[in-house]
């Protein structure tokens, strides 16, 4: 077992961790951590785009104002101002960074394609064709590679935030045990600034359009340190994941419906329009519940989008990867529908944090899907979430960059103790448990919920949290076992903010709340109350 010592640890290596390393100045002696290799993340996958006001025809009032009508009400004025103020220069820095945004081949027309998604009333949305994430984890990591500054640690399991109590009394995070998955072994990792960058928690159910990595770890982590916890009644559904036994957690984007992509009843009956008047870019909550009732009303195990009117050759270059998916499933796209439904897709609440991506403990920054500013009050809108990790990463690592100076670097942590743990001979509970879990996460606490459901699933949780933590403090460590024990803290954690809003708002919707109330508030979940 070894102790590490750097000025800052970042833990995760998408979107957010890789912008505030890159961010921070050139001197700042920087660890970066991913769970799996570097490019294991949410932000690999992404497929839309990245929102942004970069034509003169839109304005940064509109993008504002779509922000806050998608967020029913709920987003904080100030993160929304500050990210799509921001957006414009995000943009530019990516380029910078090297990535290869698509450009218009048509109409002899300059400049970026932006395309279009639910929610936005504007072309906004730029892109690298349908796999912008690809492109953006690329240039990013290649970017990182050259830094001297920064060591990148693959395969390291962040198990626990440290924290010590500084002269004046007060508890700063001085870094986290971090577990070798390769190796079997838990190191310290000893840091004057720790930054959460561990995406989302939609792994929590059943079906997701989520990697495996997306467990939640940074906001259990948070919680059990004694941060406090916003809005995890808002997990968002994304409408439109393709429905295939081979093609699990595969994302069909939204950008097909933002170029003229149609939603078909199993008949081939359009409906979206009997259910808002933005018809199939309507904000996804109102599509996603559309697609479930939909389903719930005709017995049917998918619904299905239609491209297959727009010109082959614009499908082939518009959405080569979901074309390409599509074929080697048996479908083409460019001639047929293809099957849909509704999965898990991201995480709107989490650690709060400040302006700055700073959270309750004095050192510890949250920054992505992991954290919650404000920006996505009930709802998210399509393709904010990637320009909220570039602009909350570059605005936390100013802010630490400021500070660093002035900190001193932790003395020492206990090491990790292992000496009253044996081997397990019963992983069967971890397999069994996340899969009860995620089913009953699935069943009771899904796209539409009541009071029942919802007590019937805490009461499950429940009897998981003592399974596991019985489990967790007899046997050694696994991945496995870390993220079972983290989502059984998000698990409850959505369940008890579900519990709490009576009312139905953007993402959270309950049958026995069917009202939206006219007061406005947040759930804040503070740890030990
Ligand atoms: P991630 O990119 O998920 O990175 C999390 C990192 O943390 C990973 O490196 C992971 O390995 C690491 N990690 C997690 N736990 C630990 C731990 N315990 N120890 C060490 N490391 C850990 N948004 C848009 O704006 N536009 C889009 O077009 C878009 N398309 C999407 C398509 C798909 C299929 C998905 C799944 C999401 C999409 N989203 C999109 C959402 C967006 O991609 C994510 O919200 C965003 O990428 C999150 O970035 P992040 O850096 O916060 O987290
Ligand atoms: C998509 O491409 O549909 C995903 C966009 C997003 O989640 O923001």
């Amino acid at each position: 077992m070894a102790t590490y010592h750097h000025d800052v640890l970042i833990i995760g290596s998408g979107a957010a961790g890789l912008t505030v390393a890159l961010q921070l100045p050139p001197e700042t002696d920087v660890a970066l951590l991913s769970k799996g290799q570097l490019t294991s993340a949410s932000t690999y996958y992404a497929q839309g785009g990245v929102a942004a006001v970069m034509d003169q025809k839109d304005s940064l009032e509109s993008h504002i104002a779509d922000t806050h009508v998608a967020g029913a009400g709920l987003c904080h004025d100030d993160a929304v101002r500050k990210t799509v103020e921001n957006g414009p220069d995000a943009i530019r820095w990516l380029i910078d960074q090297g990535v290869g945004f698509t450009r218009f081949s048509e109409d002899g027309q300059q400049g970026y394609h932006l395309t279009q998604e639910g929610g936005h009333s504007h072309r906004r949305v730029i892109h690298v064709a349908d796999a912008t994430g690809l492109a953006i984890s690329g240039a990013l990591i290649d970017q990182v590679h050259q830094r001297t500054n920064v060591t990148l640690f693959e395969h390291r399991v962040a198990v626990d935030l440290l924290h010590d109590t500084t002269a004046d009394g007060s508890r700063r995070c001085i870094g986290a045990y971090i577990h070798d998955s390769r190796h079997g072994t838990t190191d310290v990792f000893l840091a004057k600034c720790v930054v959460l960058a561990t995406g989302g928690a939609s792994k929590v159910y059943l079906y997701t359009s989520n990697p495996d990595v997306a467990t939640g770890d940074g906001v259990a982590m948070a919680w059990r340190a004694g941060c406090r916890v916003a809005n995890m009644e808002f997990m968002q559904f994304h409408p439109t994941c393709l429905y295939h036994p081979k093609a699990k957690s595969f994302l069909v984007t939204e950008a097909i419906r933002g170029e003229g992509g149609h939603l078909l009843l199993p008949d081939g009956e359009r409906f979206m329009h009997r259910f808002h008047e933005r018809g199939e870019l309507a904000p996804r909550d109102v599509v996603a519940r559309a697609i479930d009732y939909e389903m719930k009303r005709l017995g049917a195990d998918c619904l299905y989008l239609d491209i297959s009117h727009r010109p082959a050759d614009f499908i082939i270059n518009h959405f080569p990867t979901v074309y390409a998916k599509c074929l080697q499933l048996g479908i083409d796209i460019t001639r047929e529908p293809m099957p849909v439904v509704p999965a898990a897709h991201y995480t709107c609440g989490g650690v709060m944090t400040d302006l700055n991506g700073q959270t309750d403990l004095a050192g510890l920054y949250a920054i992505g899907e992991t954290a919650f500013t404000g920006l996505h009050g009930a709802n998210r809108m399509a393709s904010n979430s990637l320009l909220e990790c570039f602009v909350f990463g570059k605005a936390a690592s100013e802010h630490i960059a400021a500070r660093l100076p002035g900190m001193s670097q932790p003395e020492g942590a206990p090491e990790w103790d292992e000496s009253q743990v044996t081997d397990s001979d019963e992983d069967v509970i971890i397999s069994h448990n996340w899969d009860e879990l995620r089913r009953f996460m699935w069943d009771y606490v899904g796209i539409v919920r009541t009071v029942k459901r919802l007590e019937r699933a805490q009461h499950r949780i429940d009897l998981l949290k003592r399974e596991i933590a019985e489990y967790y403090s007899n046997y050694s460590i696994s991945n496995d076992l870390l993220e079972l024990r983290n989502l059984v803290v998000i698990g409850e954690l959505i369940i008890r903010s579900a519990l709490k809003r009576r009312e139905s708002r953007g993402l959270h919707y309950m049958l026995d709340y069917p009202d939206m109330l006219a007061e406005i508030h947040d759930t804040v979940l503070v740890p030990d109350s």
